[in-house]
């Protein structure tokens, strides 16, 4: 795909020689770089042969209605999730994580993830054939789940609801309570029949995590990758090994909850919950004690035309070998993203910053990276 990048402050792309088609994408985003920059920029997952954007979009709350989205699923959330999803396409975002569990399956009207990801590929591949998406699923290691014939099965279920013939990384989502080297063999299994192109984990332990490469490695994968929770304010993977063990490796950190769930983007305050679970999480206390940390990102962020949201995203990606996949709802939300690439924080900024998130009591995390 080649483009090229016109514009003066709305970023305004000219995709051409598609089948001799030129195609005009315009999308207004204040200093962000282009679509064709993302996509030269491209890093490679760990020791696989994927290349994903810098940063990806996390795709849980499309379709839910059991934590997010104020427990309603409507249309007119199905119509921003699309927009969410059409904008960073546009924008040349195209790297997405979704999972079996995300979305629900049941009543109220609430869908999928992975069904309405699969529908948006599509309806977008009917304008634009050529379009490359890499999708990322996850099994979910249930305790009844056994042996590695169960994560080919859950595969082939996936990519039925994603209306592919394939996916591009798929992930055990949390350690099983037992059964890890059959999930582990499953994954090496799901790579040798070209259902996945590559393999990696999600909420592992730095010794789980080395476990799983060494196991891998003997049959020639690589690991590729580890999704843990990873922000400003919640910073384990640095504290437990993980991000360390990652980097000796070469295994991509993929940062979950990177902007802590709408905490770091600043617009929660103590006046202004959230909504849902997360005000159990970010409650005002928290909210207050966060203040002084937002009032510095927002003032550093001023220095490079950024917002917090922007700045918090910069700052994990200026950890090196850490893909975030901040979750969006809206057009406007994922826009906002893309602004996070094509800058960076000195390092002057980014200690000052950690040391002064050092300071605040970390929130609670998933229990699930400590199995
Ligand atoms: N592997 C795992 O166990 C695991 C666990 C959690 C998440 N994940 C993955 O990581 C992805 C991201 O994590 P996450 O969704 O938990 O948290 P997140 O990315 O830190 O926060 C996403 C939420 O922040 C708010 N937001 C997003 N952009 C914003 C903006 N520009 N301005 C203001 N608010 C904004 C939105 O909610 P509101 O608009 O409602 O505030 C959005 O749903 C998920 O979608 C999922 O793919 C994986």
């Amino acid at each position: 795909m080649m483009a090229t990048h016109i514009s003066s402050g709305a970023c305004l792309s000219v995709f051409c020689q598609r089948k001799g088609i030129y195609r005009v994408r315009a999308v207004a985003s204040e200093s962000a770089p282009a679509a064709s920059k993302i996509e030269e920029e491209k890093v490679k997952l760990g020791g696989s042969d994927l290349r994903v954007t810098r940063l990806g979009i996390g795709a849980w709350s499309w379709g839910d209605n059991s934590y997010w989205n104020n427990f309603e699923w409507d249309d007119r959330k199905m119509k921003d999730a699309k927009s969410a999803f059409e904008t960073s396409v546009d924008c040349g975002i195209t790297f997405f994580d979704t999972a079996e569990v995300y979305g629900s399956m049941l009543s109220l009207g609430a869908v999928k993830s992975e069904t309405l990801l699969g529908r948006f590929i599509k309806e977008r591949k009917e304008t634009d054939p050529e379009l490359e998406v890499a999708i990322a699923t996850k099994f979910a290691a249930l305790p009844w789940r056994l042996g590695r014939q169960s994560v080919l099965t859950a595969l082939k279920d996936s990519i039925c609801r994603l209306g592919v013939s394939s996916v591009e990384l798929y992930q055990l989502h949390w350690p099983g309570i037992w059964g890890n080297e059959g999930y582990l063999d499953g994954l090496g299994d799901a790579v040798e029949q070209g259902l996945v192109k590559a393999v990696g984990v999600s909420n592992y332990s730095e010794s789980r995590l080395r476990d799983a490469y060494e196991r891998l490695k003997k049959r020639g994968i690589p690991l590729a990758s580890n999704q843990v929770n990873y922000s400003l304010i919640y910073r384990a993977p640095e504290e437990n090994g993980v991000k360390a063990a990652c980097d000796e490796l070469g295994i991509t950190l993929i940062a979950y909850s990177p902007i802590a769930q709408g905490a770091l983007t600043g617009k929660y305050t103590p006046e202004n919950l959230p909504t849902g679970p997360r005000s159990r999480i970010y409650t005002p206390e928290f909210l207050i004690k966060l203040q002084h940390l937002l009032n510095r990102i927002k003032e550093i962020g001023e220095n490079y035309n950024k917002t917090p949201t922007q700045v918090a995203l910069n700052w994990l990606i200026a950890q090196e070998n850490v893909v975030p996949i901040p979750g969006a709802k809206t057009a406007e939300q994922a826009k906002e993203f893309v602004g996070a690439l094509g800058w960076r924080l000195t390092s002057e900024e980014i200690n000052e910053l950690r040391s002064m998130a050092l300071e605040i009591q970390p929130v609670i995390g998933f229990p699930a990276e400590k199995l």
